[in-house]
């Protein structure tokens, strides 16, 4: 894992059934605390309840001189990334999610509990490739990559 300083600013949970179920209800629960709608509640519910196997990363930037809190927020994505890779390199397949309730810090401290700085950076969903889906549109590559300076 890229950790200048190392200082491990992140930290896993890796998630099974019943603690998905849990996670579900708990989405689920917030959702009406805000007040929120029907689809709010089947979007936080959705992933909890579809999921088999689930690795929260959770970025958690550790007080540094040296090393800036961008960096190690940007150490928890690229684990995010590796991890991904990692999976799909020994034939799973596997997504990077996040959602309202990864974004909600109420959420995430009750369903993670995540204090201070810390934030879900993902949650890696791993799992069988069943039907591969089709492909998405991919950037064009000229378009967002130039040789040499402007
Ligand atoms: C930080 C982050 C959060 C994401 N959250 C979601 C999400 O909540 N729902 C979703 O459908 N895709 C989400 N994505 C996109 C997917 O992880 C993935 O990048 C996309 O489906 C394309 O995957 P592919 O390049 O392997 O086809 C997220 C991506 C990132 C980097």
């Amino acid at each position: 894992m890229p950790d200048h300083g190392k200082l491990e600013p992140w930290r896993l949970i890796i998630l099974q059934h019943p603690d998905l179920a849990r996670l579900a209800d708990l989405a689920e629960a917030r959702a009406r605390e805000m007040v929120g709608d029907e689809q709010k509640i089947a979007k936080g519910r959705g992933q909890f309840d579809l999921g088999h196997l689930v690795v929260a990363v959770i970025s958690s930037p550790k007080p540094s001189d040296k090393v800036p809190e961008w960096e190690q927020r940007l150490s928890a994505g690229a684990l995010c990334m590796n991890l991904v890779n990692a999976a799909a390199a020994a034939g799973w397949g596997a997504q990077w999610l996040t959602g309202w309730p990864a974004l909600d810090a109420t959420f995430a401290a009750r369903a993670f509990g995540c204090t201070g700085a810390e934030q879900v950076a993902g949650l890696i969903h791993i799992g069988g490739m069943g039907n591969p889906a089709t492909d998405r549109p991919r950037p064009d590559l000229a378009r967002v990559a130039q040789w040499g300076l402007a």
